[in-house]
């Protein structure tokens, strides 16, 4: 309790020193046992996902709704995303040791949603996930070795998960072997096709990417490489690879942020044409604590959340429009803001708009964040 007091003062501190300003705060219905384990946007409404309901809540954090989410005495609904071609959002219910179901979710009315079609099993996944992605009508979970390709195809009334000949996995990135850590996605334009960039983060090697096309909503991957980070001397080379997140893609520009178990986080941009890789800037890691969860950007706005071994969690908010006129390549950045909360096991944080955040500042609270001052200078 003393803890929590403390923090949130020194956290008033920060919020009046610095630029971002978190004056508003909900608290949930949580049981004891109950966790908040996710976040997905659909049609503008937030998901807060916990292990065993999720609320609605919109941007001012009004709660709008709370369902039950269809555990059973084995699976728990963990993971949600919304489907970007539908009024649809997802629910991934795991179990260690066996294949998840899937649970699609429609919207009724303005609030309201509710179970739709039957839960679809997907028996060829074994292992459990932390994240999963649709793009159009393509669902993608990432294994330990593989990010395997689904199609979720919708009728009038039902739904189902199809199989296709897309793997992305070491065969497919002529290397030996993967150990994959995270995914990400982002679509770029050129001669008036969506392209898609998925950038796949190997344990020790650092960052395999795939382009795609979608052809009728569907993305079927058509070219490959691979960014050697470790050529930059910035990173050590014992680093290994915990989080990638894209922040600009192009046809033949990627520029994203990648971070490390042990070191810092790098903003690094990669030119496809010639393989030329150039360090923007270092996001220095804060003191000794663990990188958590996970970095959120929003234009010039770096979230990098850490967590220290009692699970109290800062939040490092960067302003990475800030070095644009800078000539400096190797500048080490500090963060412009701290969030700091309550011990917690798992983060959630979203943005609610270009300046506006949320994040879980403790066991069943959410603040809202103004931030001011991260625009480009
Ligand atoms: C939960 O649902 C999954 C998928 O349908 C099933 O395999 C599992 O046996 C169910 N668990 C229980 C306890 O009913
Ligand atoms: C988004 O929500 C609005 C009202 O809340 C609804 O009228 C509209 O149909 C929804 N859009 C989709 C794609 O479901
Ligand atoms: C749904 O939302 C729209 C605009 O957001 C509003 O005009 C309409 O009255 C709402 N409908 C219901 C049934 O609440
Ligand atoms: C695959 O990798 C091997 C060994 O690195 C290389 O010799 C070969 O040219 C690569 N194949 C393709 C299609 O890039
Ligand atoms: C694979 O990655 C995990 C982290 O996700 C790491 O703990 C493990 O040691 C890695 N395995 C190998 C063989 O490098
Ligand atoms: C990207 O590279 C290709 C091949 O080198 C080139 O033809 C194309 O003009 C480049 N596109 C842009 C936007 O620079
Ligand atoms: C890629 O190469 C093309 C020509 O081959 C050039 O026009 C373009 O500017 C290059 N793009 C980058 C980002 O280097």
């Amino acid at each position: 309790m003393i803890n929590v007091l403390l923090l949130s003062i020194i956290y008033m501190a920060y919020s009046q020193r610095e630029q971002a300003i978190c004056n508003q705060e909900i608290y949930l219905d949580l049981d004891v046992d109950e966790e908040i384990v996710d976040h997905a946007k659909q049609n503008g409404t937030d998901i807060v996902l916990t292990t065993s309901k999720f609320f609605l809540l919109d941007d001012g954090l009004n709660i709008l709704n709370t369902y039950t989410t269809p555990n059973n005495g084995t699976h728990i609904c963990n993971l949600v995303s919304g489907h970007p071609l539908q009024s649809l959002f997802l629910l991934a219910c795991q179990s260690e040791g066996r294949s998840p179901f899937f649970v699609a979710y429609k919207q009724t009315s303005n609030n309201s949603y509710s179970v739709f079609g039957e839960y679809q099993g997907v028996p060829t996944i074994s292992e459990v996930f932390n994240k999963f992605a649709i793009v159009g009508n393509t669902l993608i979970i990432p294994q330990k070795n593989k990010l395997v390709f689904f199609t979720t195809v919708i009728q009038a009334t039902s739904w189902y998960i199809r199989t296709t000949a897309y793997t992305l996995d070491a065969q497919f990135f002529n290397t030996s072997s993967l150990n994959i850590t995270d995914f990400s996605l982002s679509s770029y334009e050129l001669d008036q096709q969506t392209y898609y960039r998925i950038l796949t983060l190997d344990y020790e090697n650092g960052v395999f990417w795939a382009d795609a096309i979608s052809r009728s909503n569907n993305l079927i991957p058509f070219n490959n490489g691979f960014i050697n980070v470790k050529q930059s001397f910035y990173i050590p080379y014992s680093s290994r690879f915990r989080q990638v997140t894209p922040v600009k893609v192009s046809q033949n520009i990627t520029q994203f942020i990648i971070q490390t178990y042990a070191d810092s986080s790098f903003q690094i941009e990669y030119s496809i044409n010639n393989s030329y890789l150039q360090l923007l800037t270092t996001l220095n890691r804060y003191k000794d604590w663990n990188p958590f969860s996970s970095i959120r950007t929003n234009n010039n706005i770096v979230a990098v959340p850490y967590q220290n071994y009692q699970k109290t969690v800062v939040i490092n908010l960067f302003n990475i429009g800030f070095r644009l006129n800078d000539q400096q390549t190797n500048l080490k950045q500090e963060p412009t803001d701290l969030l700091i909360s309550a011990s917690i096991e798992n983060l959630i944080l979203y943005f609610t708009s270009e300046t506006q955040l949320v994040y879980r500042s403790d066991f069943d609270t959410l603040t809202l964040c103004t931030l001011s001052n991260y625009k480009v200078e």
